[in-house]
């Protein structure tokens, strides 16, 4: 109902031509593209009423509790029960500016009991969503949205919560190199685990230092920097296949990487989005961050930028095994073009931004080569130097021959979890280049996302992108719905402001893995 109300009347406003949506709109001055006015702020509100849909059916039947089963209206707690929609949901509604949403997290915040739970704590999952969903709504309610803050005695025991949260979680850094255990059994305990994982070590800077920063307690950035400080200097040397490219576990006892395998795929991805987002955080501190990302990028680029033999005009990233290169990835690691635009700007660089470019155009293709428009969990391709009886490189089964030749992968994994990538990568992809054309990528997902997902009082996962309606569902609506689709899809749609990315590479904000927008603490870029 909305896209036609959308597009019809903004059609007619323009010109004809733009039925179809060109990258052309680039050769007008800015504030003619037909993006810049009307049609965004339409499209922005038909995904904050998707906002409010979700939300509403979280609020009547799994409010507090972590999530909502939508098709049986009930409930669970994935995430320690502390709220983790409510708490995701924070900035989204925040930047959306929902006024009773953001009263009722925010009254709510001060309430959770962070000090006891009855299963295991993930500290990355805790960092990223329940740590920088309170740091980010923090930031917003003493800084450029204070006017929605409707109850100033919450607002300074929201920083009390996220430092109370630290201080449960600091004694995961009690090992012997000070590298964190990830599995914790509060008070004390741990799952005993004697490695831990690329992106769970490495996606923590960004959120304990922000915390050091507005607490003024260093404590929290050096746990986190000592952790980090054995990513940015690998060791042994076989560990780190091409410069800057690293396996995936780690040695809590040693400090050593126990194998040479990785990629920007889930259990390592963030590690190299954080990389440069230190960098724009800080640019002072963090210096470092930005060469090894450099370091990271330019080796992706060399070595794992990958053409699949039916599709040469698509560019993905391979996963690799020491230096063989597994033609594998995922909806997760499509992060990875939104991460080199944004570093394209802050560097300055236009090959990162057009690379980015490139990474994010195939991504799309997952999403429209399927059936729901939506792209698949993992999928996999070969080139045409693939040898015939490379095992790790497997060709299409024969049902999936012909879908292979014309997408150029295949799916080995169907589900669609209500993942953010996709669509966070058409935004960064948006903001770079003012392209109309990222956002009617971004708009059409989120059809396809509304349209096949909607059920019940909520959104549910797909059991198939490439069956009608999704091949059916699972009843589970996860938090980052809240955080990461719905923001992304509403920002790129939204007006300009200082907390959006930023086409000249001057950010005065940076966003977390989970789409927490946090203030950065550097000096301009
Ligand atoms: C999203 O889906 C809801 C039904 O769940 C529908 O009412 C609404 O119009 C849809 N939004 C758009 C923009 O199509
Ligand atoms: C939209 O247009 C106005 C002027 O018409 C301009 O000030 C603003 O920067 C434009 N915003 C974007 C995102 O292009
Ligand atoms: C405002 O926040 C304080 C502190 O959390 C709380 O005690 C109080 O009940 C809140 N006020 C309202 C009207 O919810
Ligand atoms: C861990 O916590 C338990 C329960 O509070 C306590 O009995 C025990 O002494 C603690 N152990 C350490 C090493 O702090
Ligand atoms: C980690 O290092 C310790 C000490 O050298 C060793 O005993 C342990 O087996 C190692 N663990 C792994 C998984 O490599
Ligand atoms: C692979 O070979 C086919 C047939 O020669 C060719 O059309 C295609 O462009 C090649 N693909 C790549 C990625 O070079
Ligand atoms: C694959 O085939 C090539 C020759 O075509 C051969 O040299 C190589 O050893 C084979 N590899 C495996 C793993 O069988």
């Amino acid at each position: 109902m909305f896209y036609s109300r959308v597009f019809v009347p903004v059609v007619a406003l323009f010109s004809t031509s733009l039925a179809i949506p060109q990258p052309a709109n680039l050769n007008l001055p800015r504030q003619d593209r037909p993006d810049n006015h009307t049609l965004n702020r339409e499209r922005a509100d038909a995904v904050k009423a998707a906002f409010v849909y979700a939300w509403d059916g979280y609020y009547k039947y799994a409010f507090p509790n972590d999530e909502l089963h939508p098709i049986s209206n009930s409930f669970s707690n994935s995430r320690n029960g502390w709220g983790a929609s409510a708490v995701d949901a924070f900035s989204t509604a925040i930047v959306m500016q929902i006024q009773p949403i953001v009263t009722e997290i925010l009254n709510f915040i001060p309430t959770i009991d962070f000090d006891t739970t009855t299963s295991q704590v993930s500290l990355f999952e805790t960092t990223i969503r329940y740590l920088a969903g309170m740091l980010s709504g923090y930031d917003f309610l003493t800084g450029p949205l204070s006017n929605l803050a409707s109850n100033k005695t919450a607002v300074p025991l929201i920083l009390k919560q996220a430092e109370r949260l630290a201080n449960n979680l600091a004694y995961a850094f009690d090992t012997p190199t000070g590298i964190p255990s990830n599995n914790l059994n509060f008070p004390n305990g741990t799952d005993g685990s004697t490695t831990n994982g690329l992106a769970t070590i490495g996606s923590l800077v960004l959120e304990w230092t922000h915390l050091s920063d507005l607490t003024g307690n260093p404590l929290y950035g050096e746990l986190a920097q000592k952790g980090e400080s054995y990513l940015l200097n690998p060791k042994p040397a076989s560990s780190e296949p091409w410069p800057g490219l690293v396996g995936t576990n780690v040695n809590l006892t040693t400090g050593l990487f126990v194998d040479a395998s990785g990629g920007w795929v889930g259990g390592d991805d963030s590690f190299y989005e954080y990389l440069i987002k230190m960098y724009v955080y800080d640019s002072t501190r963090f210096a470092n961050y930005r060469d090894r990302w450099i370091l990271a990028a330019d080796s992706s680029i060399a070595h794992l930028a990958s053409h699949p033999s039916t599709r040469p005009d698509l560019t993905f990233l391979a996963q690799f095994d020491g230096q063989e290169l597994i033609f594998q990835s995922e909806h997760l690691a499509c992060f990875d073009g939104g991460n080199f635009i944004l570093a394209g700007l802050v560097l300055k660089e236009q090959k990162y931004t057009d690379f980015g470019l490139a990474l994010v155009n195939a991504c799309h293709d997952t999403y429209i080569s399927t059936l729901t428009g939506i792209g698949p969990e993992v999928f996999r391709w070969v080139t045409n130097t693939t040898a015939a009886n490379d095992t790790d490189n497997p060709g299409p089964s024969a049902d999936q021959e012909a879908f292979y030749a014309k997408a150029g992968f295949y799916i080995t994994d169907s589900v669609y979890i209500l993942r953010p990538e996709v669509l966070e990568s058409f935004y960064y992809a948006y903001r770079a280049t003012g392209d109309q054309m990222y956002r009617d990528w971004a708009w059409n997902a989120f059809l396809a996302i509304n349209s096949t997902c909607a059920v019940g009082s909520g959104f549910a996962e797909l059991l198939n992108v490439n069956a009608a309606g999704g091949g059916g569902y699972n009843d589970f609506q996860d938090s980052f719905l809240f955080a990461e689709v719905m923001k992304y899809s509403y920002l790129i749609h939204a007006p300009d402001n200082v907390w959006q990315v930023d086409n000249n590479g001057e950010n005065q904000w940076v966003f977390n893995t989970e789409a927490h927008p946090f203030k950065v603490a550097g000096p301009p870029l």
